[in-house]
C-alpha cells in the first residue's frame, strides 16, 4: 500500500499526464495485494486472457508461433510469456512495474522457467524498430494510460510489416454497468460515451490509481490510426461451468453481458 491513504475515488476530470503516470507506482504497491487476489485464477505459468477463462491454448489467437519472436507488454507477473516460454516459444514480457515484474521473477524461482523480463512503459518500448513478429497483451497497459494511442504506436514500431497485434481489454459496454457481479450490477448507470475516467486521489492530491475508458468506435480509431487492421473481434462468452466472480465478473453478468474484448489485428504495412 502507498503511505499516501486514500481521500477520494470515482469519476474525476484528472489531468492526463499525472492519470498516465500514475500506473506504475499503483501497481508497485499493489502487486502483492493484487496477485493475493488473482494469483490463483491466473496460476504462475497459464496463458488466460480474461476472467472468463478463455485459453491461448484453445482460442490460438497469436497463430503459430513457431520461429516467431514474440513481444508481451503490460505483462504483470508475466503468466502468459512464462507458459509461452513453457511452450518453447521466443518471448519478452515487458511491464513498467517493478514490483509486478518482481513478482513474476518469483514465479520463474518457484517453476523453474526462464522468462525474459524486461521494465518498460508500453508507450516507449526500448526494442529496435521491427524486432518482433507478434506482440500482446491481457489486460496490460492501455487501460491505465489516457494515450493508448501512443501504445499502439509504439507496437507498431517494434513490430515488423504484418505482424500481429493483440490486445484484451474490458469490453467497452461494461463502463455503463456497475462494477458489481450480482444482479445489482445489471442496470446500466453511466453512459456508455462517458469518457470521464475512473481515478483514486489521495490525501496529498497526487492520482494514486487511473482507469480510463474507451467505447468500441475508439479503440477501432486508435489502432488504425497507428496502422492496425482489425481482424477479428472476439467477445469471449462465460461458459456455464464457471462460477469464479473476477470484480464485475462472473456468470449472472456474463450470461446476459460481454464482459471481454479481444482485438486480433496486423500491421498493414
Ligand atoms: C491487470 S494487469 C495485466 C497483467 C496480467 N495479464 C494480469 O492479468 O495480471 C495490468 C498490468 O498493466 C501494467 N501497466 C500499467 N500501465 C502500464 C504502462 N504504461 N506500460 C506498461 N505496463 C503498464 C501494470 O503494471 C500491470 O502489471
Amino acid at each position: 500500500m502507498t503511505d499516501d491513504p486514500l481521500a477520494e475515488a470515482g469519476y474525476l476530470d484528472i489531468p492526463s499526464s499525472s492519470g498516465g503516470s500514475a500506473g506504475r507506482g499503483w501497481w508497485d504497491a499493489n502487486a502483492a495485494e493484487y496477485l493475493q487476489e488473482h494469483g490463483d485464477f491466473l496460476g504462475p505459468a497459464d496463458f488466460c486472457w480474461c476472467p472468463e477463462g478463455l485459453r491461448e491454448a484453445d482460442a490460438r489467437l497469436l497463430g503459430d508461433l513457431s520461429g516467431r519472436r514474440v513481444l508481451e507488454v503490460g505483462a504483470g507477473a508475466a503468466q502468459c510469456a512464462r507458459w509461452l516460454v513453457e511452450q518453447g516459444v521466443d518471448v519478452v514480457a515487458t511491464d513498467v512495474s517493478g514490483g509486478m515484474l518482481a513478482a513474476g521473477a518469483a514465479y520463474d524461482r518457484s517453476t523453474g522457467a526462464r522468462t525474459p523480463l524486461v521494465q518498460a512503459d508500453a508507450r516507449q518500448l526500448p526494442f529496435a524498430d521491427g524486432s518482433f513478429d507478434v506482440a500482446f497483451t491481457a489486460f496490460g497497459a492501455l487501460p491505465f494510460v489516457p494515450d493508448a494511442g501512443r501504445v499502439h504506436s509504439s507496437v507498431a514500431r517494434v513490430l515488423r510489416p504484418g505482424g500481429r497485434w493483440v490486445f484484451a481489454v474490458t469490453h467497452p459496454i461494461r463502463w455503463a454497468f456497475p462494477d458489481d457481479p450480482s444482479e445489482a450490477g445489471l442496470t446500466a448507470t453511466r453512459s456508455y460515451f462517458d469518457r470521464t475516467p475512473y481515478a483514486e486521489i489521495g490525501a496529498s492530491g497526487s492520482v494514486l490509481y487511473a482507469e480510463y475508458h474507451r467505447t468500441l468506435g475508439d479503440h477501432v480509431a486508435e489502432l488504425t490510426a497507428a496502422g492496425f487492421v482489425l481482424d477479428r473481434l472476439v467477445e469471449p462468452e462465460w461458459p456455464e461451468d464457471h462460477h469464479r466472480t473476477w470484480g464485475g465478473w462472473g456468470p449472472v453478468r456474463g450470461a446476459l453481458l460481454p464482459g471481454t474484448a479481444i482485438f486480433v489485428t496486423h500491421l498493414g504495412r
